[in-house]
């Protein structure tokens, strides 16, 4: 068990807090690169990208604002229904904006694709994605993500935001989940 009682064999490190915290450093500066001075809405997709959004836009300037949308896509299962549901839409207007879809994971790709075509229709300036991790099998559709923090292979991972079942969110690293059967 580790000090704050999470069981430790289940877990593997994938990506330490510290490595997470540099690449996000990194992806802020491309950010700032590429949006200079305009003003860029960024929505976070409920929950997973909660750390992510936070620890993010704290790196960029006064011009941000923050949105979100809750979606959800897999019913508490570890794979992809392919069925989209919206839970939470945006508070505000997007017309004529620069907004960037702040993602956590993009697995099979299916919730940014639905994204963009139901955030397309409402005529943003520009829409963009930062996904923090995509998984390398996302990579046949590799037009989908901007801007990606790691690509990892296609295990399932939790930590950093990343849940099964709504547990392990806090972990500050991100770590590989073997379902062990003594669980
Ligand atoms: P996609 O539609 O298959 O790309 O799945 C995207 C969503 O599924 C992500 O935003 C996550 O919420 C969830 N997801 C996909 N892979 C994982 C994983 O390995 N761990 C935890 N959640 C995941
Ligand atoms: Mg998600």
């Amino acid at each position: 068990m580790s000090s704050l009682g999470f069981s430790e064999e289940k877990l593997t490190v994938l990506l330490t807090e510290s490595q997470i915290q540099t690449r996000i450093g990194e992806i802020a500066a491309e950010l700032r690169a590429a949006y200079g001075e305009e003003p860029v809405l960024l929505v976070g997709i409920l929950k997973g990208s909660l750390y992510f959004l936070a620890d993010l836009s704290r790196h960029l300037g006064p011009e941000i604002e923050i949105d979100f949308l809750a979606v959800s896509s897999y019913g508490g299962e570890m794979q992809s229904s392919g069925v989209v549901q919206i839970r939470k839409d945006l508070d505000s207007s997007i017309t004529g904006k620069h907004v960037l879809l702040v993602e956590d994971i993009v697995d099979t790709g299916l919730t940014l694709s639905y994204l963009r075509r139901m955030l397309h229709t409402r005529q943003p300036k520009s829409l963009r994605v930062v996904a923090l991790l995509t998984k390398d099998k996302a990579m046949d559709h590799p037009a989908e993500v901007e801007f990606n923090g790691f690509l990892i292979p296609d295990e399932f991972v939790v930590g950093y935001g990343l849940d099964v079942a709504e547990k392990y969110r806090n972990l500050p690293f991100i770590a590989t989940l073997q379902l062990g059967s003594s669980s």
